[in-house]
This record gives structure tokens, C-alpha cells and sequence, in this order.
């Protein structure tokens, strides 16, 4: 290879999207700012909770932090703070949809957005993946109070012992092999048929479900804080004595193990970027949009560390790697609460639904958006006759979604998320950086405060929280890395829009229809 092909190659990698032609391709409407600094902390709140705070924290207490799961709370929404200061940035500055690949594409480049394409797929595609997992466990468990048994093999991952807490269940004294999670797999294809059939409508439905699930939380907390004041003192000693306990190993409790927790609860907070989306309706961006991102991560993180606490106290902590931990503790209170278990449970259920919709939608988005843009191949943004979504991208989301939940270990799923989830951020954190450089004229709706070190911080961090995670889980992460980047120069280099100096394709711009949410992530 000649250097002057190398260096076509690299020029071709790191080739931009100018911002003008971003926003002429976003820019067929007008979003009107009518969110307010509270409008824009709910819809954070809306898309943040969900597995991570209903299943997740389960595990992360039993197997890693203890009741010092708490402070991996804190840990994780410090980390998320850094990141949501540099996406609401990147969002004041470049007024275009598309999030973080857009962001990439307009600083770092092509093959930046790609990669970024790569990691959101973890993001949203995986995460919708965990959280229709947590959603089989509590509707599992809610038929089970009904009576009515799913067989077991069909409740997990492809070949896993059935386990309740820690030990393997017994079937007519037989441990239970699992074949594929059904419930999981089943509500992955369903949500894609309704997104197939447009949800434009359920901006409003939305809203209700985001109060169910917050009551059900609230709901949690009173009652079960209230049995906690009664008895404070001995439950102290019983299940926070310790309250970190002895380190035992690489990520197994003391401080190591708060850290390893922190990456695992991290997935708790994924969805806070909404906000930081919302840039162009907000009334007064450069003070809605941090109070928006800071406020939404301060009240979830106040909400799950009072859940935590509880469930904590009230239940040893190794008693809490159950696919339904919250349920289990609501067990505790005793007899009379039985109701609340229930209500509960069809709580959580109603309110993961809408996160693994809003998910799924977010994924669908983001292979449209690369399709246009001649990244990915043009089927992926055909749009339905009549009902006008993507959905031959939408049945394959569904596909992939419905095949990871069904057949892999929530576990192994949650940590590809949230490492991909942190690269991604990283990533944002960095595109500040550059724009500040390489743009500092540019008008700046908000600006992260004490810059550089907030980006910085932001970076670092990211980082940090990726090492934490099982070496199998980065092993893995990387062959996709590298899958990733095999596929650009084979395809994406290739038929890039911008590269063979097109415009974008002709697809119709899906942007004034609604998502669940009520607008575009
Ligand atoms: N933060 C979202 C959840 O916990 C992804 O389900």
C-alpha cells in the first residue's frame, strides 16, 4: 500500500459531517422549547428507572457490595453526572437528532460514529434485552402467586442450573437445566410488532406508566421504611454489621467490590441522555438542561438508595440474587402485606414494559439513522406502506433483542451493556474536548462547568468503572469491538454517503413522529 492510499484511508475514517448538513437533514421541523427545568428532570426519571434499580441491585448486593451497594449508587451517578454535563453540551452546541452518533460523525469522524453505532447497540439494543430478562422474573413470579407455573426450563438462559438463593431448585428432586427464557423472549418480538405498528399515540400512556412504576418505588419505601424505623437498631446489627463487608476476592465485597457494584448498578441509571436530547424544546437550555440531567440522577439516586437501604435491612443481602429482589423483601413484611407483593409486581412489570419499548425504539432509530446515511444497507430504513416505521429494521431488532434474552445470562448481558455504555460516554466526554478545540466560537446553549476537568473526570472515570468488569466479559466486548470495525471497511467505508460525496438518501425523515416518550431519543 502506497502512503498516499494509507492516507486516504485514514483521511476517509475521520471524514466529518459538516454541522450545516446535519442540520439540514434533521431540520424539517421546528421543535418548539415549551419542556420546562421540571418537564425535562421527569422525562430523565421516566427513562431511567427500570431493571437496574428493580433487578440488578439484587445481584450487585449479594454478590459484590453488600449493603454497601449504597455507595456504588453514589459511585455510578457521579460517574453519569460527568457524562450527562458533556452530553447536555454537545447537545446546546450541535442541534441535531441522533444523540451520540450524530455527535461523533459531526466531531471525530466517521469511523468514530460507526464505532459509536456499535456501542449503542449495546446501549439500547442489549439493554432492552436485560431489562424484557427482569421482566420474565417478575412476571414469573406474579403467575407463580396465581398458581400457574411457566415450566421451569423455559424461565432461563441456555444451559444454567436453576438457582434460588444460591442454591439449585429442586423439581421432583431433580436440579433444572434451562433451555431459553421464554417470557423474556416472547415480550422481545411482541414489543416489535407494536413498534411496527407505530406508537405515536402513547406519549400519554407513557406518562402513566412512569407514575406506576415511581408509586410502586414510593409505595416500597414508605411501607417498608416504616417497618425498618420500627425495628432500626436490630436490623442494623442483624444485616448491616458489617456494612461493607470483608473483601473476598477480585470485585467480591470491600472497596473493590463497591466498584464492581458501582459498574453493575451503573445499567440503573442508562437512559438519563433523554434529557440531554431534549436540548432544542427546552425553554431555557443553559439552566434547564443541567438542572434536568443533575436533578434526574439526584432524585433516582436518592430513590434507589432508599431501596437499597431497605432491601438491605431487611433481608440478608445474600438472600437477594433472585430475578425479583424487591418482591422477595416485600415478602418479608409479612402476611398482611401479601397484596403489596402483587401490586407490586405487576407495578414492575407495567413499568419495564415501557423501558424495553422505549429501548427497542431508540435501537430502530439509530440503524435508520445510519441507514440513511449509507452506513448500514438501505433496508434498514424502508419504511412501511401504511403504517410508516422502519420495519424490517424493527423485526430484526426484535429478533436480536428476543434471541439475547432468551438464550444468555442477565448477567453477562448487563455487563456488556454497561461497558458498552461507558465506552460510549467516554466517547461523548472526549467529542467535548474536540469541539472546544477545534470550535470554540461555536454558540454554546450550556457549557459544562469547570472545564477541562468535568470531561476529563468524565473520561477517567469511564474508564475506571470498564476495568472493573470480568476479564471474559472485555474478552468478549472486544471480539465485538474488532467484529465491529471488520464490518466498516468491509461495508460502511464503503457505502457511505459522505465518502462517495452523496447526499442522504432519499428515506422519508421519520423525525416528527413521536416515540413512546413522545419524541426522538
Ligand atoms: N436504566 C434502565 C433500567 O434500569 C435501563 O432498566
Amino acid at each position: 500500500m502506497t502512503a498516499e492510499v494509507k492516507r486516504g484511508v485514514v483521511e476517509r475514517m475521520f471524514a466529518r459531517k459538516s454541522i450545516a448538513q446535519v442540520q439540514r437533514e434533521t431540520a424539517t421541523s421546528e421543535l418548539k422549547r415549551t419542556l420546562g427545568k421540571w418537564n425535562l428532570l421527569l422525562l430523565g426519571v421516566g427513562c431511567i428507572i427500570g431493571a437496574g434499580i428493580f433487578v440488578r441491585t439484587g445481584s450487585a448486593a449479594a454478590l459484590h457490595a453488600g449493603p454497601a451497594v449504597l455507595l456504588s449508587f453514589v459511585v455510578a451517578g457521579v460517574v453519569c453526572a460527568f457524562a450527562g454535563l458533556c452530553y447536555a453540551e454537545l447537545s446546546s452546541t450541535l442541534p441535531v437528532s441522533g444523540s451520540a452518533y450524530t455527535y461523533g460523525y459531526t466531531t471525530l469522524g466517521e469511523f468514530v460514529a460507526w464505532t459509536m453505532g456499535a456501542l449503542l447497540l449495546l446501549e439500547y439494543g442489549l439493554a432492552a434485552s436485560v431489562v424484557a430478562v427482569g421482566w420474565g422474573g417478575y412476571v414469573v413470579s406474579l403467575l407463580a402467586d396465581f398458581g400457574l407455573r411457566i415450566p421451569p426450563q423455559f424461565t432461563g438462559p441456555a444451559g444454567y442450573t436453576l438457582m434460588r438463593d444460591g442454591v439449585p431448585v429442586l423439581v421432583d428432586g431433580r436440579t433444572v437445566t434451562t433451555i431459553f427464557n421464554l417470557p423474556a423472549f416472547a415480550i422481545c418480538l411482541a414489543l416489535a410488532g407494536l413498534l411496527i405498528r407505530g406508537v405515536s399515540e402513547s406519549a400519554k400512556v407513557n406518562n402513566i406508566i412512569v407514575a406506576i412504576k415511581v408509586t410502586v418505588l414510593i409505595a416500597f419505601i414508605a411501607v417498608g421504611g416504616a417497618i425498618v424505623l420500627s425495628n432500626f437498631g436490630e436490623l442494623v446489627a442483624r444485616n448491616w454489621t458489617p456494612f461493607i463487608p470483608a473483601n473476598q476476592g477480585p470485585g467480591k465485597f470491600g472497596v473493590d467490590g463497591i466498584m464492581r457494584a458501582a459498574s453493575i448498578v451503573f445499567f440503573a441509571y442508562i437512559g438519563f441522555e433523554a434529557v440531554s436530547t431534549a436540548g432544542q424544546e427546552a425553554k431555557d437550555p443553559k439552566k434547564d438542561m443541567p438542572f434536568g440531567i443533575i436533578g434526574s440522577l439526584v432524585v433516582c439516586t436518592v430513590i434507589y438508595m432508599l431501596v437499597a437501604a431497605i432491601m438491605t435491612l431487611l433481608v440478608p443481602y445474600q438472600s437477594l440474587n433472585v430475578p425479583d429482589p424487591v418482591a422477595v423483601v416485600v415478602d418479608s413484611f409479612g402476611p398482611t402485606w401479601g397484596w403489596l407483593a402483587k401490586l407490586i409486581k405487576v407495578g414492575a412489570i407495567i413499568g419495564l414494559t415501557s423501558v424495553v419499548l422505549v429501548l427497542m425504539y431508540g435501537q430502530t432509530r439509530i440503524f435508520y439513522t445510519m441507514a440513511r446515511d449509507g452506513l448500514l444497507p438501505r433496508v434498514f430504513a424502508t419504511v412501511h406502506p401504511k403504517f410508516k416505521t422502519p420495519y424490517i429494521n424493527t423485526m430484526l431488532v426484535g429478533v436480536i433483542t428476543a434471541i439475547a434474552a432468551g438464550f444468555f445470562d442477565i448477567n453477562v448481558l448487563g455487563d456488556m451493556t454497561s461497558v458498552g455504555t461507558l465506552a460510549a460516554f467516554a466517547i461523548v466526554c472526549l467529542s467535548v474536548i474536540y469541539l472546544r478545540r477545534a470550535a470554540p466560537d461555536l454558540p454554546r446553549g450550556f457549557s459544562v462547568p469547570l472545564y477541562p476537568i468535568v470531561p476529563i473526570l468524565g473520561i477517567l472515570s469511564c474508564l475506571y468503572l470498564i476495568t472493573t468488569v470480568p476479564w471474559s466479559v472485555l474478552v468478549f466486548f472486544l471480539w465485538y469491538m474488532a467484529g465491529g470495525v471488520v464490518l466498516y471497511f468491509a461495508y460502511g467505508m464503503r457505502h457511505s454517503n459522505l465518502q462517495r460525496g452523496e447526499a442522504q438518501d432519499d428515506a422519508p425523515d421519520l423525525g416528527e413522529q413521536a416515540g413512546p416518550v413522545g419524541k426522538q431519543p
